[in-house]
Formats: structure tokens, C-alpha cells, sequence
């Protein structure tokens, strides 16, 4: 089946479900899928009930939809998302941004658990991602062009929209709650970093790592949908003290940033 028909088909099967308009779209990341509970008259749609969609593999993602209102706002939010290290093509990660696209999403936040690779970036940070370097060494964009996707060569300029960062920092701070701006760059994984490859990455400018956000930001931009990246920093990775990180551990920080990071996005989603 072609990408268009696939996309046409899962956001059918979600209009038949629910009959809701969604426009801000969240992505949640490893450990911070709790913020689905909060949506109000939610139709919830598990992802193996969508045609086309991928199911979620990884531990800690619940793998659902969930359509309803939050702070008087419709959205649509993934409890859970999909990986490039699961073995999905990019094309079929990306996939549930163009079906919320397709729904009528025009904004969308994504969030992830990522390693600090600054000093200023301990293992409980929440960080605004202002920018990303994509070192997943492919882009969910390659392929037949049909103009039903968007533009062929999305400008860069600004990924994540100044406005609602903006807009994020001014919540976070009637929150005081503390956010810090980074650069994301994102990797394969699923291996975590090695000293070298950290240093390596820390030279190119990164302040943070992770393996998710990249191909679902460059989708978003190509269908010219706002933008606005949030990371939860649930371990520290400096090349010359370097501990052991497990997906455990990443989880489980993630959790300790969780009210933190729902009471921020219902602040911004309040206020978009
Ligand atoms: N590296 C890559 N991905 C991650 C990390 C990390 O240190 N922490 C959470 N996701």
C-alpha cells in the first residue's frame, strides 16, 4: 500500500472512532506518558487497533492513542511512540504525525528522555530543545514526493517555533519551573554512547542525546506544522566521569520529571 493510502486509511479508522477535530498534537516519551490520563472525554485507541500503525515494542511505552480535550484544548496524544532502533523504516515511525496532520493537528509538542552531555545538564532537567542536529544518518523524508506530503525541501530555519518556545519559557516560569535550552542531537541506538562518541558529540555542539524526536520533527516541519520539543534529561553522560546507564534508570527519572513536565504542558497547551 502506498504511504498516502496508509495515511488515509489510519486517520479514516480514527475519525470513525472519534468523532473529535484534534489540533495540538503531544508525543510522549519513555516514562512520561502520564499526561494521558489528564485528557478529559478521551476515546482511547490502542496503536494495534489503527490500520497501518506500527505497535509499540519498548517497555515503559504504552502504546496508545488518546483523543480529548485538555485545558479546553483538543488534542491528540501518542502514549508512546515508535523507534528507528525497533527495526521500523523511518517512513513508518513518522507515519502517526502525518495521520494527525491529515486529522487537522497543526501544532505539535514532542518530548523525549535523553542523556545531558553539559555540565549544567543533570540527570532531573527539563530542558526546551531549540534546535537539533540528526545524526540518525538517514531522514524520514527520502522517498517518492507526492505534494499530498508536504514540501520536497522543507526549509530548517527555525524546526522548533520561536514563538511557542517563547511561549514555553514564559509557562515554565509562572510555573518556576526551571527550563533549560539545549541542542538535541539524536542517534540510532540502540546502544547508549561510548566516552569517545559523547565527547564527539559535545565538539559538534550537541548539549543533549537521545534516539527518538528527529524524524517526527523533520515530518511535522515538511507538512509546515508548529513545532515545540521538550527533553527529559534522565542521566548525565560526560565523557571523563561516566556512569552506567540502563533503560531502567532512564524510565525511572523520566517518572521523578513527570509532574514537572505535565504541569508545563498543560500550562503551554493552555495557553497556544
Ligand atoms: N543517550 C542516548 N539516548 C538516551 C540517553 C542517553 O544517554 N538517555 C536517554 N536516552
Amino acid at each position: 500500500m502506498s504511504l498516502k493510502d496508509k495515511i488515509i486509511k489510519a486517520a479514516d479508522y480514527i475519525s470513525k472512532t472519534s468523532s473529535a477535530s484534534p489540533e495540538i498534537g503531544v508525543i510522549l516519551g519513555t516514562g512520561l506518558g502520564s499526561l494521558g490520563e489528564s485528557v478529559r472525554d478521551a476515546v482511547v485507541i490502542p496503536y494495534s487497533d489503527i490500520p497501518n500503525f506500527p505497535d509499540s515494542t519498548v517497555k515503559f511505552h504504552a502504546g496508545r492513542l488518546i483523543i480529548g480535550t485538555l485545558k479546553q484544548k483538543k488534542v491528540m496524544v501518542m502514549q508512546g511512540r515508535f523507534h528507528y532502533y525497533e527495526g521500523y523504516p523511518m517512513r513508518d515511525i513518522t507515519l502517526p504525525v502525518r495521520v494527525m496532520h491529515r486529522l487537522g493537528v497543526h501544532t505539535l509538542i514532542v518530548s523525549n528522555a535523553a542523556g545531558g552531555i553539559r555540565e549544567h545538564l543533570a540527570a532531573g532537567t527539563l530542558a526546551l530543545i531549540n534546535d537539533h542536529i540528526n545524526l540518525m544518518g538517514t531522514n524520514p523524508l527520502i522517498g517518492p514526493y507526492e505534494e499530498f506530503f508536504g514540501e520536497r525541501f522543507p526549509d530548517m530555519s527555525e524546526p522548533y517555533s520561536k514563538e511557542l518556545r517563547e511561549l514555553a519559557h514564559q509557562a515554565a516560569k509562572k510555573l518556576d519551573i526551571s527550563l533549560v535550552d539545549t541542542v538535541y542531537a539524536a542517534v540510532t541506538g540502540p546502544s547508549f554512547e561510548t566516552p569517545a562518541e559523547i565527547r564527539m558529540l559535545q565538539t559538534l555542539g550537541a548539549d543533549s542525546v537521545g534516539m527518538s524526536v528527529v524524524p517526527e520533527a523533520l515530518t511535522a516541519r515538511q507538512l509546515g506544522m508548529k513545532l515545540l520539543g521538550l527533553t527529559a534529561i534522565t542521566d548525565q553522560a560526560l565523557p571523563d566521569s561516566m556512569g552506567q546507564i540502563s533503560h531502567e534508570e532512564v524510565s525511572r527519572v523520566a517518572k521523578e520529571i513527570t509532574p514537572r513536565f505535565n504541569a508545563l504542558v498543560q500550562e503551554i497547551i493552555e495557553r497556544i
